[in-house]
């Protein structure tokens, strides 16, 4: 806002001297046309898919709600034809009464009393889990600890005092090294959790380990002290479970997570983790994590803005979470070979961007936020590739996805507020029959009445101003 005067005299000037731009496109034949080149012959990255955490009691947040709702809304987050989210992140807690550990340990040596949090199972938690999964049976839960209980570490709290590191990794000066009963704590989250028919399928030790805020569960790390208790953990893992995968580790913002991941390759742990996470808060991604990974796939494990607003909008005020830009955020972060986007809360009580679903009492209400993730997961489903998707013009922003059984996905976003006319061209498919799914402020991912015709690889369509259409194409 402060250079709105220089603008505006900036724009005074141009208006006194219109014969300057006469040889310019005129505005009244400009025309809204985009070419997008889709090449199945040329693959990326895997998709994961996109969640959200019912962490800090979030998913007990719908218990006020009346037990068909309380259902409708894990349908409306899960299902794959409606929110169709697959990712689910549990905070392992360190809290009294929501830890799994309520006893420490004398010694590292002392046998470790684990009992299930009871209490709202979990938080919620479980109970969660366990409905998501009646709506999408393949629900990938990724639990996540913030905190080792606090007798773990060099600060004596799980919460305060700095926070504190692991005890045994370098420059934590503790009279014990607890990493291997942090790796057996955590170990342990996942086999309660199977014990209760829910698969873990990814484990976290940390949760922005660069940040050191002082006011709830938290535990720093950077990545020297990452690879000392990752050096350990990771074995330990792999076999107590060879198919669970080992996350790291979640720091607050892509450049964060970037300097994190090149201390560990300097000292040899880039074999340590499957799955590379980050958050979006402090910094968003700028190029692709690939030069500091060993292959592994990458996800965006949370954001929202953490403030006190509802933004339930698609596109109104140009807001950044009003749903249109969170469908842009999505899409650069797949251009970066992200794999999966997951928001932070599922749902919450108060007015916050914090959630997808706000409950207030009796009802709730769903963030279009919730209709950008749906118009690319519902259709680019866990195990998709990425294909090669150019557009021709700067505004109009396209990926494009083969699902594992041929059919293609190509959500594509108009952000002018005008209707562009899409020539689409296809190689490396034979897919031959389309229909399109729209999302803006009066559509929620519609299955569209519009028709179209594919030939030698060609199909023209329109997308609406503002919005997201995702074509879905098959062999039909
Ligand atoms: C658009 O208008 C400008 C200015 O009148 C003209 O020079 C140009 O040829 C026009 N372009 C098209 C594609 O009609
Ligand atoms: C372990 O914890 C449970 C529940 O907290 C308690 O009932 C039990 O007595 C404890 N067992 C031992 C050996 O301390
Ligand atoms: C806790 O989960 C069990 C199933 O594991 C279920 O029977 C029980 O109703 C749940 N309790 C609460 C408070 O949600
Ligand atoms: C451990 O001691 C070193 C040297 O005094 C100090 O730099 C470091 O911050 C200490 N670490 C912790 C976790 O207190
Ligand atoms: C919640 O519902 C109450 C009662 O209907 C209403 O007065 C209040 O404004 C609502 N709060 C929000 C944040 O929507
Ligand atoms: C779309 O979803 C919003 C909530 O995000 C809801 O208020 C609205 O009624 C829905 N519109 C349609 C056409 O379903
Ligand atoms: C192919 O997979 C997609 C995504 O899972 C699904 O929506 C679609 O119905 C499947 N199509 C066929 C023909 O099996
Ligand atoms: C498309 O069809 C042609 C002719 O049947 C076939 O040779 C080619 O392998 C098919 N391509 C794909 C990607 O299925
Ligand atoms: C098709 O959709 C358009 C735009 O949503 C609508 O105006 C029109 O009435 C629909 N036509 C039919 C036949 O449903």
């Amino acid at each position: 806002m402060k250079y709105s005067m220089i603008l505006a005299g900036a724009a005074t000037a141009v208006s006194a001297q219109t014969t300057y731009y006469a040889g310019a496109a005129n505005v009244n034949n400009l025309t809204f046309q985009a070419t997008i080149n889709i090449d199945a012959r040329k693959q990326y990255q895997k998709m994961l898919g996109g969640g959200c955490s019912g962490a800090f009691g979030a998913a007990c947040a719908t218990n006020s709600l009346s037990a068909a709702d309380q259902n409708t809304v894990v349908e409306t987050l899960f299902d794959e034809n409606i929110g169709a989210l697959s990712i689910l992140r549990n905070l392992i807690g360190s809290s009294p009464g929501t830890t799994i550990l309520p006893v420490c340990p004398a010694t590292p040596d002392s046998v470790a009393n684990y009992t299930f949090p009871t209490a709202n199972n979990d938080s919620c938690q479980l109970t969660l889990a366990q409905n998501a999964l009646k709506f999408n049976p393949d629900l990938y839960v990724y639990a996540d600890a913030w905190s080792a209980p606090g007798c773990f570490k060099s600060s004596g709290v799980e919460n305060g005092v700095g926070n504190g590191v692991i005890c045994g990794v370098r420059r934590s000066n503790c009279t014990y090294d607890w990493r291997e009963q942090y790796a057996n704590y955590l170990i342990e989250y996942v086999r309660l959790y199977q014990a209760r028919g829910v698969k873990v399928s990814l484990l976290g030790a940390y949760n922005e380990p660069d940040f050191n805020p002082i006011t709830y569960s938290a535990m720093l790390s950077d990545g020297y002290q990452a690879y000392d208790f990752l050096s350990v953990f990771y074995p330990m893992v792999k076999k107590a479970f060879p198919s669970l995968s080992v996350s790291c580790c979640d720091s607050t913002g892509a450049r964060q997570q970037r300097d994190l991941l090149y201390e560990l390759g300097r000292v040899g742990g880039l074999n340590l983790f499957d799955v590379n996470t980050y958050h979006n808060y402090q910094s968003d991604i700028k190029e692709p994590f690939d030069d500091l990974l060993h292959g592994q796939p990458t996800l965006e494990t949370e954001w929202s803005d953490g403030g006190s607003t509802w933004v339930s909008a698609w596109d109104v005020q140009g807001q950044n979470f009003e749903g249109f830009q969170w469908a842009i955020y999505m899409h650069n972060a797949f251009k970066n070979n992200v794999a999966g986007w997951s928001h932070w809360w599922c749902t919450w009580t108060q007015p916050t961007d914090a959630s997808l679903v706000a409950v207030n009492g009796t009802s709730y209400q769903v963030s279009a936020r919730l209709w950008a993730f749906a118009g690319y997961f519902r259709f680019a489903r866990p195990g998709a590739m990425r294909l090669a998707a150019t557009t021709s013009v700067m505004e109009v922003y396209v990926t494009a996805w083969e699902n594992t059984n041929g059919t293609i996905a190509i959500p594509v976003i108009n952000a002018a507020h005008y209707t562009y006319t899409l020539d689409m061209n296809l190689a490396g498919t034979n897919v031959t029959h389309v229909v399109a799914y729209l999302t803006d402020n009066t559509h929620n991912v519609t299955l569209t009445n519009e028709t179209f015709s594919v030939s030698g690889g060609k199909f023209t369509a329109e997308i609406e101003p503002r919005s997201m259409k995702t074509f879905f194409l098959d062999c039909n």
